[in-house]
């Protein structure tokens, strides 16, 4: 469970994006994070990933109070506990689609040939198995951002945070990925998707809309 209670949080030199926002995001639960371009989803998701840190107020992980801990335990937190897939996916352009997808799994201390195996089964799930010795900058948009979600889902982690998963995807292909970020909540995940898209937004338990 992620709780916001009382976040603010401005970019300096600017406005602020969030004043006092309390929100939170179960167990079991997918939510849609939904907003006009520029309002903050993407924000709001480096907030609830431990990427950001709240001028004011504090984010809660599992009941405890973790946005104010030190770089070190929060990057922790996230390769442990955390799945992000990045907007533009965000991938390491010096290493292959494969060794991008297996390195978080190699900081948490797998060995190198199980990471290898999931990642492969992943890769494969998802169609892009065929890319895993490429490099990022040779594959597709789509190609990219399904590699993100191989990336974000290989750990199975208890939050997984979607920035705009199904962006760059056809209908056939986003269902695939909105499927697997639905079976994760099942399986008890809580997953936030910021969106656009009317097909995710239905497929989610509840939205929360930024106004
Ligand atoms: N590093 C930054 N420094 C200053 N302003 C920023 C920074 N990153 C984002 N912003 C601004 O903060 C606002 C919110 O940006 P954010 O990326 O969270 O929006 P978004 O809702 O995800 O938009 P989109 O739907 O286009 O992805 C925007 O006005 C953006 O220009
Ligand atoms: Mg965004």
């Amino acid at each position: 469970m992620i709780e916001a209670r009382g976040v603010a949080f401005k970019y300096p030199g600017t406005a602020h994006l969030f004043e006092r926002l309390d929100a939170t995001f179960g167990q079991n639960e997918m939510v849609a994070l939904t907003g006009a371009s520029g309002r903050g989803k993407s924000t709001l998701l480096y907030l609830l990933g431990l990427m950001l840190q709240p001028v004011e107020g504090e984010v809660y992980v599992s009941g405890v109070p973790v946005s104010g801990l030190r770089d070190r335990d929060r990057s922790k937190l996230r390769a442990h506990h955390y799945g992000f897939i990045f907007q533009d996916a965000a991938l390491d352009p010096s290493r292959t689609v494969l060794d991008n997808v297996i390195e978080g799994s190699l900081y948490r201390g797998d060995s190198r040939a199980s990471a290898r195996l999931k990642a492969m089964d992943l890769l494969e799930q998802f169609g892009v198995e065929p890319r895993s010795d490429a490099k990022p900058g040779q594959v597709s948009g789509g190609q990219a951002q399904r590699i993100a979600l191989c990336r974000a889902l290989l750990g199975e982690p208890a939050h997984l945070l979607a920035d705009e998963p199904t962006g760059n995807l056809d209908p056939r292909t986003a269902e695939t990925v909105i499927e697997s970020l639905s079976e994760r909540a099942r399986e008890g995940a809580t997953v936030i998707i910021a969106t656009h898209d009317p097909v995710v937004i239905e497929r989610c338990d509840r939205r929360l809309h930024l106004p």
